[in-house]
């Protein structure tokens, strides 16, 4: 399946980041916990150089727990400091502010030892498109001072919020794309959401979900759909399109309809936390 992203969006997030992120000493980079892999940005390495970086899982609630702490401690493991969230809930904010400070530890040590006391760490969060970057500043902020979702052409103004003494965050997520050079990470990434469906193969993207999902959950679908799977993606397509009297004029089964139901139901965790990807050297 080929995905495209237009490359004008791609130039004017780029540098919208490069602006933004020269007036912080934090980046918060927030991962979709599902496909912590596919979901980041490569390029942030460069853009976020020389500045302190916490790293995010968001939506954790919806991924495996067990990979979550495998994915955790892989992160930590490469010296950022990181997070399991649900950018949803409130009560993950005093670790977040937590977070920030230790991320910034070496920034604050040094102003300290220059005689500069009470400067405010500055901080913005940077993800790819539904990571959840406007829910996370919500939440974090505690009003709707973030609008959720990325509208183009909103005329941006740097806002700060200020969480507390320590630490203000720029009210506008950065947005980073996503990483399509790797066929693997484009289909993880549609699964999720994150890819307009406008301009997907519903039907083509349900399918290799299914063959994913035989391959590393095989119980699965059997047991959501009361089936019982047989050979091939497209004959297992048809089933649940059965199963869920998903059907055209003359009782053929509807599999686009099928095909639809099934990424609602991966996505809104009707399957089970499932997480696509395992750091390097697991197993997915
Ligand atoms: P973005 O700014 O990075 O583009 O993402 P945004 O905050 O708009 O979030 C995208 C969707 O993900 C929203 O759902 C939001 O509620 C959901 N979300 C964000 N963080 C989490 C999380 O940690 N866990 C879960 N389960 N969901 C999360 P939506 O259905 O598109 O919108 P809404 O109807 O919830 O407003």
């Amino acid at each position: 399946m080929d995905f495209q992203w237009y490359p004008g969006h791609m130039t004017k997030a780029k540098r919208a980041m490069q602006e933004d992120i020269r007036l912080v000493d934090l980046v918060i980079e927030l991962l979709d916990a599902r496909a912590p892999g596919s979901s980041r940005n490569p390029d942030i390495d460069t853009l976020a150089k020389g500045k302190a970086r916490l790293v995010v899982l968001n939506k954790a609630d919806l991924a495996d727990e067990s990979a979550n702490r495998a994915w955790s401690d892989y992160l930590s493991g490469s010296g950022a400091s990181v997070l399991c969230m649900d950018a949803r809930l409130g009560n993950g904010k005093k670790k977040v502010q937590e977070g920030i400070l230790k991320a910034c530890e070496k920034k604050i040590e040094r102003d300290r030892r220059r005689g500069i006391l009470n400067r405010p760490v500055r901080a913005m969060v940077a993800g790819i498109p539904n990571v959840g970057k406007s829910t996370f500043i919500n939440t974090l902020a505690g009003r709707a001072s973030a609008k959720t979702g990325n509208k183009p052409g909103v005329t941006r103004g740097n806002q700060w919020i200020r969480l507390n003494k320590q630490v203000e965050l720029l009210d506008t997520p950065g947005i980073l794309w996503p990483k399509f050079e790797d066929p693997e990470a484009g289909l993880k990434l549609a699964w999720l959401g994150s890819i307009k469906e406008e301009i997907l193969n519903t039907t083509g993207l349900a399918t290799e979900l299914i063959d994913f999902l035989q391959r590393s959950k095989p119980d699965c679908l059997a047991e959501h759909y009361g089936i019982l799977p047989e050979a091939g993606a497209e004959r297992i397509l048809e089933q649940i399109a059965e199963a869920r009297n998903c059907r055209m004029k003359g009782n053929e089964p509807d599999t686009e309809r099928a095909a639809f139901l099934l990424l609602n139901d991966f996505r809104s965790n009707r399957l089970g936390r499932i997480t696509l990807e395992l750091p390097e050297g697991g197993k997915d």
